[in-house]
């Protein structure tokens, strides 16, 4: 397993869930030397037999390329590749801070995109495999609190969601993965929205995807219809909800 963002909490906990099933292999991928090795001493205490590091950061595109085929060279493979890396940047409506605005959709859209790309064509190259997409229900509506993160993670959703369509006949699936609230380090400090979740039980929705062959889930299950109904929300009704 190869996770990108290999520090996320979610991304940590989808592992945890894994091993469970198989012993894991993993390689964790990220922009900081330090947290990447306690997540993986970490790793290494939940019973994965082999845990590397590869520093990259989402913003250097230069690298994205060496540092993908390092992950999967120094695992000497890979089937399952976890893209966890996000932001979530200032909340409230118009942003203050324009260039940690523009900092939120290099990292959530273009650096996470240039990394879903590679991480695609290097399963492509090897025959196959599954990469599981940490999308938001953010990206199904955009609301006026989070209009830059949405936006940047609707980008996403929607890059993962065409690439699932071309290469499902090429042996590289794509779950497109769509927590709502979830108490992590990202959302410390936020009062909890409703249906707000652990990793740990999306980690569980994760796995519900992968055995049963889901393209989309979402965590907690419920956020499905409910999203169904926000969407429908005409515009002037859906502006009344001050989230
Ligand atoms: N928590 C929620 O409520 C929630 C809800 C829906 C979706 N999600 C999505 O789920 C994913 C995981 O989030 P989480 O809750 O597990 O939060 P997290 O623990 O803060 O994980 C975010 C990950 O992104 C990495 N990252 C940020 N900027 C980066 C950069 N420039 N280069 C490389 N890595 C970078 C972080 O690395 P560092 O350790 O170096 O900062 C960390 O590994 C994110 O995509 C997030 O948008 C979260």
């Amino acid at each position: 397993m190869i996770v990108l963002g290999g520090t996320s909490e979610i991304g940590l906990a989808v592992v945890r869930e894994l091993q469970r099933g198989a012993a894991r292999e993993v390689a964790l991928v990220g922009r900081n030397r330090e947290s990447l090795e306690s997540a993986a001493e970490e790793l290494r205490a939940a019973g994965c037999p082999q845990v590397i590091t590869v520093e990259l950061d989402a913003l250097d595109l230069d690298r994205h390329a060496e540092g993908i085929e390092r992950a999967f060279g120094e695992l000497g493979g890979g089937d399952i590749v976890v893209l966890a890396v996000g932001v979530l940047g200032e909340r409230g409506g118009l942003p203050k801070d324009v260039a940690g605005a523009v900092e939120v959709m290099q990292v959530n859209l273009v650096g996470a995109g240039s990394l879903l790309i590679h991480a695609a064509r290097a399963l492509r190259e090897r025959g196959g495999g599954t990469i599981v997409v940490l999308s938001s229900v953010a990206a199904e509506r955009a609301r006026r609190s989070n209009a830059v993160y949405g936006a940047s993670k609707a980008g996403l959703d929607a890059l993962a969601q065409g690439l699932a369509d071309a290469l499902h006949e090429e042996g590289v699936r794509i779950l497109v993965v769509r927590p709502g609230f979830v108490r992590t380090r990202m959302t410390t400090g936020l009062d909890p929205a409703p249906l707000s979740t652990t990793p740990q039980a999306v980690a569980e929705r994760v796995l519900d995807g992968l055995n049963g062959g889901a393209d989309t889930v979402w965590a907690p299950r419920a956020l499905r219809l409910l999203m169904l109904v926000m969407r429908m929300l005409p515009r002037p009704l859906f502006r009344r909800i001050k989230q």
